[in-house]
């Protein structure tokens, strides 16, 4: 591989959409940000300055950080935030990994308006394991809001409430002409006839999963979290905030003579108030000279059907559809001998309002949320640190819980709905290999929980609805050809069950990737110990790392 390099400037800049000018955190003054494009076994060296009031910090999310975590980027997990005017450099190498990822900054809201893709193409001459496309097109889906992100969620996390939700969806930074006030401002993909795009799709959303579709096309999976799957095709898509994929759209053969909606907006499972609303984008045939679109009268317009906003039934088909490869050349090397099974229970909770306030969460309460009822707290020094010169006693405990106290998760909420706070870290040897059973609780109603793990991928081994059986589902498990990604939908009232190998040094950060879940605590931390061989330790950080 070569080293690429790259500067980003994280600086204000004015933006406009939906009539609202609002002064917004960018890198390079881009919305989105620039793609950075590069292939498998190269080295990135990205210099990122912070000319913004707040503190920031950029991760690179999916990239597996073999030895690198201190580029990982969470804030206070592997490394203190980059403060106004100070540098930082992101040094890390692409290991055996091919597809669409996405980089956003990691501290409180910022990746509102902080993100942008990573397209990472084969080495050279090796060819993709599919029809070569005739051009590729990334397709970020976000969220616009009108007043600051940053504002929202303090004022949210001071009263205990629900934050405010986004006016508006986007595709490409554009909402798209289905909102007021917001014609000009709409993802236009120009197609030739007969032709194969590739479609870089990323759901960089705050707070929704999203189902996208194109209208009267069909789209073929190919690839998810940057591994390739088994080609299915289907004509709508579900994807969690944190989830990427590429799908190939076969245009037709003719000159159809119409304009087709791209479409997304949101899967909903949850209780709370949301953004219902649809973003849109055109997908154009552009012909001869002598029938260009603008020439021709009265185009056909259609619209995608998309499914109904609390489609469960939809997406379960949808994700069992997704498998790995499992080819000689693309093997999915699925841990077989489970040196330690972990059980977590995923949810929403409350934490008590404190006296002499009013709180705006359930019954006078604080909305909260957790992993095996611990609500992380963001410790004020970065644990990666604080492990590497093994400070950890004032900033960790290497006792997270790793089974759940027994109740019925999908069942009848319990009366007391309170949290525990903490800092507690899961420790694993290096090289366990790791069984982790999400099971979602219906605390405060069951809810779908797109839950990310940093620093590696893992196999979704099995899902299902209630309450998880060790007994039983185990022996229902696919072993065989399980999809391998990084981020995964907990079922709405369901459990998810996910198996990874611990080779990678480091603290990783997991979490729920919708942002007021995170903000609320459902996130947690692993410590990876170093392994005996020079390449299964950790490096050393390097001499510009921030400090808090
Ligand atoms: Cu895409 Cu920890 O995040």
């Amino acid at each position: 591989g070569i080293v690429r390099h790259y500067k980003f400037d994280i600086e204000l800049k004015k933006v406009t959409r939906l009539c609202r000018t609002r002064s917004i955190p960018t890198v390079n003054g881009q919305f989105p940000g620039p793609r950075i494009v590069a292939r498998e076994g190269d080295r990135l060296v990205i210099k990122v300055v912070n000319h913004i009031p707040n503190n920031v910090t950029i991760h690179w999310h999916g990239i597996r950080q073999l030895q690198t975590g201190w580029a990982d980027g969470p804030a206070y997990v592997t490394q203190c935030p980059i403060q106004t005017g100070q540098t930082y450099v992101y040094n890390f190498t692409i290991v055996g990994q091919r597809g669409t990822l996405w980089w956003h900054a990691h501290s409180s809201w910022l990746r509102s308006t902080i993100y942008g893709p990573i397209i990472i193409l084969p080495q050279l001459n090796v060819p993709y394991p599919f029809t070569k496309p005739y051009k590729e097109v990334p397709i970020i889906l976000g969220e616009w809001f009108n007043t600051d992100p940053e504002a929202i969620i303090s004022q949210a996390l001071q009263t205990g409430g629900g934050p405010n939700v986004s006016d508006a969806y986007t595709i490409n930074g554009l909402p798209g002409p289905l909102y007021n006030c917001s014609k000009k401002d709409t993802f236009k993909l120009k197609v030739k006839q007969g032709k194969t795009y590739l479609l870089r799709l990323i759901n960089a959303a705050l707070n929704d999963e999203l189902f996208f579709s194109i209208a009267n096309h069909t789209l073929t999976i190919v690839d998810v979290d940057a591994v390739y799957v088994k080609p299915f095709k289907t004509d709508k898509i579900v994807i969690a905030p944190g989830q990427t994929s590429n799908v190939l759209l076969k245009t037709k053969p003719y000159y159809p003579k119409a304009t087709f909606f791209i479409e997304a907006r949101p899967y909903v499972t949850g209780l709370g108030t949301f953004d219902n609303s649809t973003t849109s984008g055109i997908l154009e045939y552009v012909t001869l000279e002598s029938e260009k679109p603008s020439s021709i009268k009265n185009l056909k317009l259609f619209r995608p059907i998309l499914p109904p906003l609390n489609d469960t039934a939809f997406v379960t088909k949808f994700t069992n559809k997704l498998r790995s490869l499992a080819t000689p050349q693309f093997p999915a090397n699925v841990p077989r001998n489970i040196d330690r099974h972990l059980f977590f229970t995923v949810g929403l909770g409350t934490k008590p309002c404190p006296v002499n306030q009013t709180c705006q969460g359930p019954n006078g309460t604080m909305f909260a949320a957790s992993v095996n009822n611990v609500s992380f707290v963001q410790p004020t020094k970065a644990l990666l640190q604080a492990h590497y010169f093994g400070q950890s006693h004032d900033v960790y405990t290497p006792d997270f819980p790793t089974t759940a106290a027994p109740f019925n998760f999908t069942g009848t909420p319990p009366n007391n709905t309170v949290v525990n706070n903490g800092t507690r870290l899961v420790v694993l040897p290096f090289n366990t290999s790791a069984e982790l059973v999400l099971q979602d609780t219906s605390i405060l109603g069951a809810e779908s929980h797109p839950l990310h793990l940093h620093g590696f991928n893992f196999f979704v081994v099995g899902q299902g609805f209630g309450n998880y059986d060790p007994n039983k589902d185990p022996k229902n498990f696919n072993l065989v050809d399980p999809v391998e990604r990084n981020t995964v939908g907990v079922p709405s009232g369901g459990w998810v069950a996910i198996r990874f190998l611990a080779d990678n040094p480091g603290v990783w950060f997991m979490h729920c990737h919708l942002e007021a879940h995170t903000s609320w605590g459902l996130k947690m931390a692993w410590v990876v110990l170093d392994g005996k061989l020079p390449n299964q330790k950790l490096l050393p950080p390097p001499s510009d790392l921030p400090k808090c």
